[in-house]
Formats: structure tokens, sequence, C-alpha cells
């Protein structure tokens, strides 16, 4: 198991042990709370400052082993630059850094403040969230790390902060998102011989001992209901194909629920239009978009939302065999349109063609969100730092957008019309699987929304720059990065809570 972080609150008067973590303004300059703590050393860090050459610049910290007259074993001094107003990333990030910084020590106080004030209730719960995501390691399959002399204690981490009541109270929230996250990125690094589409469900599962209701849907019950574009994609693998249906009503009875969809392959080889053998390992994690809204469903039924929500995933394994769907095959989905298949490896759409048309029907729901590592393409187009954003509305996009911003998990519009959806008109059937490579995002995106029964406000966000193998940030040091758990709850929080 990974280092567990046990995170605690405590008033920023108390003096503080083990490691502690002040931040520092540009010139070093203190805020009032952290001076005072610090007043004992004033001089050793002015004189160590100094030596080391650090001023407080955003990005550079200095540290002291046994400061003389403090009761804490090591100070750590984190710059946070100038002093411009904080905004709400700041506390997170910092949190990230602050919990970087403080490496294999067993115990830990950060305190909950820079040059420009206290942290608010709300600031200082950020700063536990930001430690407790950069905390996650996923290192289950490390036999050696677990038992040898590298093993990692425990952390007990205490937030010094102004309020505490106040803040035990905004971090309750948070600590639900943050097992949400964390679950999400443990789907997505699991190997795919351990994932595959039964072991999603039975994890699925165990979110009922939060309330969430749990349907699993396998491939006689997909038959009957005619997913034969979902089905075609797990027929050559010999592990079924399932849909699971997760709903959490903390909402007002008989309102309509919002509703999230998954990607869940999990693993992509292509099927018979194969991809190259270099990096294919990275496509089991071709189901981030399924872990994403399993995440969602722990987070919002972990802090019991004042919402109903729908989350449903297609989880399914793409692979070559004698029976697996071919170039050329037309499959018949569950909407009934006919879809000529040109290329097996565009596959993610055809799973979410039929969950989507499923979900409209079944909920009414008052919009749909689907995630999916849908397409390579939208990783030339935005690389790592937005997710493609394609919506048939304004308002959900412009929600999604601003949610995006406030948890730094960022969306960026794309464009759909009638030209791109030209593009994906068949020969032989009413629509064709790809469209070629020109405009590879949108067209992926023009077919889903085909698909979209009855007009229902949708956005698709395609996630496979920002789902799986994205640069590490201060946050997240998982290949998994959990992407999306925080922006759908924040949208959910912001707009569709009574
Ligand atoms: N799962 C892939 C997309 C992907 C690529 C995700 C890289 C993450 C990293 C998807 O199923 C796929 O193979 N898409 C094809 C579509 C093409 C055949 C039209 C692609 O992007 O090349
Ligand atoms: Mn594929
Ligand atoms: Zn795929």
């Amino acid at each position: 198991m990974a280092a567990a972080l046990k995170i605690g609150f405590s008033p920023l008067q108390t003096a503080p042990k083990g490691t502690v973590v002040a931040f520092c303004g540009e010139g070093l300059r203190f805020g009032p709370a952290t001076q005072k703590t610090l007043a004992p050393v004033a001089d050793t860090i002015a004189r160590a400052a100094a030596t080391a050459r650090f001023k407080g610049a955003s990005g550079s910290a200095i540290e002291l082993l046994a400061p003389a007259g403090l009761a804490a074993e090591r100070l750590v001094v984190i710059g946070t630059g100038k002093g411009e107003e904080r905004t709400e990333m700041d506390a997170l990030k910092l949190g990230g850094v602050a919990l970087g910084k403080i490496g294999k020590a067993a115990e830990a106080t950060i305190l909950a403040e820079t040059a420009e004030g206290i942290f608010t209730a709300a600031e200082a719960a950020d700063l536990a969230l930001g430690a407790q995501l950069r905390a996650y390691e996923f290192d289950r399959y490390k036999t050696k790390k677990k038992d040898g002399e590298d093993a990692r204690p425990d952390v007990k981490l205490t937030i010094a902060a102004a309020d505490v009541a106040a803040v035990r109270r905004a971090w309750a929230r948070r600590d639900a998102v943050a097992g949400g996250v964390r679950l999400a990125r443990d789907l997505v690094n699991e190997p795919p011989n351990v994932l595959f589409p039964m072991e999603f469900a039975r994890r699925c599962m165990e979110l009922k001992k939060l309330g969430v209701t749990v349907e699993v849907l396998d491939v006689k019950a997909m038959q009957k209901l005619g997913m034969n574009a979902l089905l075609g994609v797990g027929q050559g693998s010999a592990h079924d194909s399932r849909l699971v249906v997760m709903r959490w009503n903390g909402g007002r009875k008989g309102e309509a629920p919002v509703s999230f969809i998954g990607k869940g392959v999990c693993f992509d080889t292509g099927g018979i239009s194969i991809k190259p053998a270099g990096g294919m390992e990275d496509m089991k994690g071709d189901m981030a978009g399924a872990a994403a809204v399993t995440g969602l469903m722990h987070a919002l039924a972990a802090r019991k939302a004042k919402v109903n929500v729908v989350g449903a995933i297609g989880v399914v394994e793409n692979m070559p065999d004698g029976r697996a769907q071919r170039p050329g095959d037309i499959v018949t989905a569950m909407s009934g349109q006919t879809i000529e298949i040109i290329n097996t490896d565009a596959e993610g759409r055809l799973v979410l063609a039929d969950v989507l048309w499923y979900v409209a029907k079944r909920f009414k729901p008052k919009f749909m969100v689907d995630l999916a590592t849908l397409t390579g393409a939208i990783i030339i187009s935005l690389g790592s730092e937005h997710a493609g954003l394609f919506s048939n509305d304004d308002t959900l996009s412009e929600r999604l957008t601003a949610a995006g911003l406030a948890t730094g998990e960022k969306l960026w519009r794309m464009p759909l019309s009638k030209g791109y959806d030209k593009l994906i008109d068949s020969k032989f059937a009413d629509v064709k699987n790809t469209g070629g490579r020109p405009a590879g995002s949108i067209t992926a995106a023009q077919f889903l929304q085909r698909f979209v029964a009855d007009n229902t406000p949708w956005a698709h966000l395609d996630i496979a720059g920002t789902g799986m193998g994205s640069p590490q940030t201060d946050i997240n040091k998982s290949w998994g990065s959990g992407f999306g758990v925080r922006l759908l709850d924040r949208l959910v929080a912001d707009h569709y809570e009574a």
C-alpha cells in the first residue's frame, strides 16, 4: 500500500511539530500568524535565505534542520512569489507543493497562511485536498517497495488554520471528492489483465456501500436491447462486455437526473485494425472516461450531494480474434441507425452510441455529459492543457468551461456543424465510424451527436490527452490523473443541487 496521509486540523496558534511548512512572499514577507510562530528563528531564516539567495520567488524553497528555538524538527519555507491576489487554484497547488517538500517525514504541519493573509476555511481545506491528491501513489504491484527499507511511513499531516471547525466542515466535502479521484486513478492505473469488464463492474458494485444503486447488464440483456454497436466492439474478446448503470438519488423524488456517460474500453488493441506495438500498453487507460464517471459517483454519494444522478459506463475489451468485428461490417445500433465499420480502432464511439441512446431514452435526463479517451487527434490539437469540449448546448458548455477554470481541469470548446457531419455519411449504411484523418476529433463528436436522442442537452469531453499519461503536476504524480471527477463534482455543486 502507498503511504497513507492522515489529515487533521489545529489552530494556527499551536506550536507546530515535526516538519513545519510555511509560505513566504517575494521579499521574504510572511503573514502575521506565521511571523509570530517563526519569531524565535527569524534571524536564522534571514541568514539561511541570504546564503541560499532565497527571496521567496514562486517555486523556490529553503530548508532548516532542527532550528534552535522551535519545537519543529525541520522547517521548510516555500516561496509564493509577488503579492498578487490568491486565486482559488493557488491553495490547492500549494498543498501539493508543500506535500512534495514534506517527503518522508512522519509528522508535518502546514501553516495555512501566505504573506497575503490567513487562508479562508475553503482555502485551508483546498490546501489539504492538494496535499491529499499529491500524496497518491499507485504502488500495488511493487513488491519490493512494500517490505524493503524504502517503505514509506504513514504521514500525519496537520493543517494549522484560523477557524478549525469551519475548515473541518469544508474538508468533509473535499475528502469525499478526494476519494472519488483516488478511485478513478486506481481504475486507470490497474493493468488490463486485472481490470477487465467484469472486474470493472464488480468494483462499481462496491459503491453500493455508499448508497449508490448499481445495475449490471450482461451481453444477453444488451442483445435484448439491440445494443449491437457496443456488442460488436467486445465480440472478439474472451471477456464479455458489460453496461453498468449507477444511480444516486440525493435530490427531490421524481426530479429528472443529471447524467454522465463513460467510455470504458479496458484495453484497446485496435481490433482487426490493430495498433502498432510501440506504446500499446498505454491503452489500458482507454477506460479513463468510465473511471471518471465511477469516481464522480463515489464523490457525489460520499458527500451526499442533493441531486439525482445517473452514471452509465460501457465496459468492453477491443481485441483481434476469429470472431472479432471486421472493417466493412455493418451493425444496427440500439437507435435503429446502421453503422458501417471502416476502422475497428474507432471503437469508443460505437460503445458510446448505444449508451448515450439508452440513457436519454430511459432516464430523460436534464443533460448528458460523456467522457472518453476518444481520439489521438485531440492530443494533437490541445495537448494535455485542455480536454476537448463538444456540445449542442451553450449553457451547459459555459457551465462546464467555468467549472474547468475553477478546478484546473480545463476545457476548450471545439466546433460541431453540418459540414463536419457530412464527412461521416456512409456509402452503404446510415453512418460510418470514421471520417478520415482531417478533423478527427470533431467527426468523432459528430458521430456521437447522431446518437443523442430527443435533442437532449449534451456535451462530449475528449480526455485522451488529460486522463492518462499527462504530464505530472503539483497535485498529480500518477499516470492516471482522475481528470473529470473534480470538474464534474464542481459542475453539479454549482448548478444542480437543491
Ligand atoms: N483509444 C483511442 C484514442 C487514444 C489515442 C486515446 C491515444 C489515448 C491516447 C481510440 O480508440 C482510437 O484508437 N482512435 C483512433 C480513431 C481513428 C481510427 C479514426 C485514433 O485516434 O487514431
Ligand atoms: Mn481505438
Ligand atoms: Zn479507444
